[in-house]
């Protein structure tokens, strides 16, 4: 066995987020590891790439037993690891991250620049990424960055490699791209864990996958025998039935609550012709980056417009920052919750009172906001020990549902969700969705973006389809299909 891990357990104060845990790695197997939000995954990866030690278990490679004491040594055992943040230094150039700290020397003991460069240039070609190495690290988009953690693994012979929920940042078309260097990977006998909470994807790449449950050991399968449904029910502990809610009948979206006619935004051709109704779930679809972000920003910050109008409720939609879209009552759940959504550092309760107005917000002293933190966090199943907790230490599926309990306890018209559950566990995503159906039934329509099409499809009343800025074709949900979606979103023709 290239690697195993044994009744893994590990403690952080009073939170057990490991207790049993137990994966065997074999060389040329790509093993997933599947579990609900919070089950431990990223912990059991982080052990094993020696970021923390176990509180208690054992670790061996190569059926020898190690003790990791640093990232640093489990990287020169042969452990490499991409993580979700990556560790690579954004201010160097691809090619002095890749040789941090090895870099090669000429005869005078000075860094030998031409031949790091020349080097990196052929490593980087053997992972497929044709850049230059000079290039700055931050300016890289997220795959690149990605490839050049692959890379940095290869150049240094590592015999396992570690991804925790990879593509979650990826287009389609550069997820197939790492999927393809994964399967070099496997071919060339290294063993790969595989983090995802995408099944299908799973399914296509892996080939064993082990499943974690609060913390332990809940299964072991081939994926070839086994099937989405056994796997779900070994991680939620139940039979998902239903993972959509049910969609209202055609017609019964209720009258317009947002209108979009002839707009044009930013940078955009346009037009875009879109109606949400008051009782209605509205997803928009397309190719990756096609103008739905810019479609979804002009709506929530009131930018400007090259051409049309956006009436809320019959009332046109004012311009001037982004207090122009909260002022009109619409919330947004963005694509990046890290980045642009949650304070990390602030608690579950500060975050979900962070909207409400100076004063209200410090809910110690109002407790009215506390009642509706305590309401929220009840409604939508937030799991945490207290409210006081720091948001950081919550899994992605309940960070997720603080963003939502935020624009709740400040009564929104409208919701725009951006990728509502990027990264969220299947049992979080049925209460998300059921959830967001709650609101469109009580009145609070949702526009929706999602790179997963199956997601728009179960979930949507109505889908439309977004081409280089401009509206192309429009679906009911219960109609739709993927390939019908595809084709307008390639082609742009009406289905
Ligand atoms: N540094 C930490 N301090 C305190 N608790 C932590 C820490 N890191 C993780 N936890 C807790 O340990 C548990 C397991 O977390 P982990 O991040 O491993 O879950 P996960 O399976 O990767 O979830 P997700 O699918 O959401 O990424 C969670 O309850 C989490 O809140
Ligand atoms: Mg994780």
């Amino acid at each position: 066995m290239l690697l195993e891990a044994r009744d893994i357990a590990k403690s952080f104060g009073p939170v057990h987020a490991l207790r049993g845990a137990s994966l065997s790695l074999r060389a040329g197997s790509v093993h997933a590891v599947l579990g609900e939000n919070g089950a431990g995954k990223s912990t059991l990866m982080k052990i094993i790439s020696g970021v923390f030690r176990p509180t208690s278990g054992s670790l061996s490679l190569f059926g020898a037993p190690v003790d990791w004491h640093s990232a640093e040594e489990a990287r020169a055992a042969g452990v490499s690891t991409i993580f979700q943040e990556f560790i690579l230094l954004p201010n160097l150039s691809v090619a002095e991250n890749l040789f941090l700290g090895r870099e090669p020397r000429n005869a005078l003991g000075l860094v030998d620049r031409g031949r790091m460069a020349g080097e990196a240039r052929r490593i980087l070609s053997t992972v497929g990424l044709d850049i230059d190495p000079d290039r700055v690290t931050s300016s890289l988009r997220v795959a690149e960055q990605q490839m050049v953690e692959i890379a940095k693994g290869v150049m240094r012979d590592a015999r396992i490699f570690v991804f925790d929920e990879p593509t979650a940042a990826l287009g389609d078309r550069e997820a197939q791209k790492l999927f393809s260097l994964i399967r070099k990977l496997q071919a060339d006998g290294k063993g790969v864990l595989y983090i995802s909470h995408r099944l299908p994807e799973l399914f296509e790449l892996c080939d064993e996958v082990t499943v974690l449950k609060d913390g332990q050991f809940a299964g072991h399968y081939r994926m070839a025998d086994t099937n989405a449904d056994e796997l779900v029910t070994a991680m939620v502990g139940r039979s998902l039935d239903q993972l959509y809610p049910p969609r209202r009948a055609a017609g019964m979206g209720g009258a317009p609550a947002l209108q979009l006619t002839g707009v044009a935004a930013k940078g955009l051709a346009g037009p875009v012709n879109l109606t949400v109704g008051r009782n209605e779930i509205v997803g928009l679809a397309g190719l990756e980056g096609q103008g739905q972000i810019e479609i979804t920003r002009a709506i929530y910050e009131g930018h400007a417009l090259s051409a049309g109008e956006i009436l809320i409720d019959g009332a046109p939609l004012g311009a001037g920052g982004p207090a122009g879209g909260i002022a009109a009552g619409i919330g947004l759940i963005p694509e990046d919750r890290k980045a642009d959504g949650l304070y990390l550092s602030l608690s579950v309760a500060r975050n979900i009172t962070a909207g409400l107005l100076p004063g209200r917000g410090l809910w110690r002293r109002a407790p009215t906001a506390k009642g509706a933190v305590t309401e929220q966090v009840r409604r939508l199943a937030i799991r945490l020990r207290h409210v006081g907790q720091a948001i950081r230490e919550l899994s992605g599926g309940n960070q997720q549902k603080v963003l939502l309990a935020r624009w709740l306890v400040r009564g929104v018209r409208l919701l725009i969700c951006e990728e509502p559950t990027r990264g969220v566990d299947i049992g979080a995503k049925s209460e998300i969705y059921a959830l967001l159906r709650e609101l469109a039934d009580a009145g609070i329509p949702v526009l929706v973006t999602s790179r997963e099409l199956p997601e728009l499809i179960g979930l949507c009343d109505r889908i439309v389809v977004i081409r280089e800025g401009a509206t192309v074709a429009e679906f009911a949900g219960a109609d739709a299909s993927e390939e019908a979606i595809m084709a307008a979103a390639i082609k742009g023709g009406r289905s």
